[in-house]
């Protein structure tokens, strides 16, 4: 039998605040967690709908950089934009927060001091591209060049959009800078990482014995990242925009944008209900259930459970997490 909830918290997707959201991110996130929210509101039950804009990040950096305006300019610019439609489109949110908030970097920060202190981290120092001309290291997508697997040849540092592999930038051959063009040199820097691997029991029992009953594309992708074996993940950057990293010495150095989003649940939750969140997020008898779009299931099902899990105090996982798929028009990805 299906189990009973007290109450209910949807989170949705925090949509980059790098441009407006498009119909995909409606289509796939907002309006069925709206309609879903809207049900149980009208059934009486304790319910609610929160969410923000993500606003850290290396595409916000080289947003600016090419604008030639700072960070914050541009997420200020689309967050307005982005929030303004939310309304218009009468999509229900209790909260539409943002993660430039006081509230949100510092429970990012103590969500990390927290996972620090309790020793949850591997302190690793590895080879990290620089570009020498622009004195900085490039994180993520400040970095393109050939797909070690399809040959693509304008991969990302994160990811090859190509065939879909997540790439470290040290597995792109022929690396560029997309700040100034140059060859990036190797040099060494220490980040925190945070071990996928020892969760992995925890998270295969959790999902694959636990949630048979999740979307076949949640379920399977999974599946295919924990027989895969997971490996520790680096949650800090060399970056001058984001949530500072609070440990002495990491000066220069902010949380992974994958590692505060998320977070962004909890500090939205925070901002609603500053005496009760907790209930939402600690007590057995409550339920969350995040609505995001097909490519950040690896997040929400693997990384984000495993900093709960690892945080510890009663953090509940997701009972859901409903992925759409992209959203197509004549066989072609729409958002493309
Ligand atoms: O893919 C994206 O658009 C991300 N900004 C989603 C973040 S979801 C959550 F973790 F905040
Ligand atoms: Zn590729």
């Amino acid at each position: 039998m299906d189990k009973k909830f007290k109450r209910t918290l949807v989170t949705t997707a925090l949509p980059y605040a790098n441009g407006p959201v498009h119909i995909g991110h409606l289509a796939g996130v907002y309006v069925p967690a709206d309609i879903y929210t809207r049900y149980l509101r009208l059934k009486g039950e304790d319910v609610i709908m929160v969410g923000g804009s993500d606003e850290h990040g290396v595409p916000i950096t080289i947003k600016a950089k090419k604008e030639g305006v700072t960070p914050q300019d541009i997420v200020d610019r689309y967050h307005t934009i982005i929030k303004d439609s939310m309304e218009e489109l009468g999509i229900s949110f209790d909260v539409y927060s943002r993660t430039t908030s006081k509230i949100h970097s510092e429970t990012a920060s103590e969500f990390f001091r927290h996972l620090y202190d309790k020793g949850e981290f591997v302190e690793k120092t590895s080879m990290q591209l620089y570009d020498e001309q622009a004195n900085q290291f490039l994180a993520d997508r400040y970095v393109t060049g050939e797909c070690p697997h399809c040959h693509f040849d304008h991969a990302y540092g994160d990811q090859c959009e190509k065939c879909g592999t997540s790439l470290n930038a040290t597995d792109l051959i022929n690396p560029k800078s997309e700040i100034t063009g140059s060859t990036p040199v190797l040099r060494e820097t220490k980040h925190w990482y945070l071990p996928l691997d020892k969760w992995e029991p925890a998270l295969s029992k959790w999902i694959l014995e636990g949630h048979k009953e999740w979307k076949t594309n949640v379920y399977g992708q999974c599946k295919s990242w924990i027989d895969l074996g997971l490996q520790p993940r680096a949650v800090s950057r060399d970056l001058d925009w984001g949530v500072p990293v609070p440990v002495e010495g990491a000066e220069g150095k902010v949380l992974y944008v994958w590692f505060d989003a998320p977070i962004g649940y909890i500090s939205n939750t925070k901002e609603l209900l500053p005496d009760s969140w907790e209930k939402y997020w600690k007590d057995p008898e409550s339920r969350v259930i995040n609505f995001i779009g097909k490519d950040n299931i690896v997040f929400h099902c693997i990384v984000f459970p495993a900093m709960l899990m690892a945080y510890g105090d009663n953090y509940q996982l997701p009972d859901n997490v409903p992925a759409n798929e992209f959203l197509n028009l004549d066989g072609d990805k729409i958002s493309t």
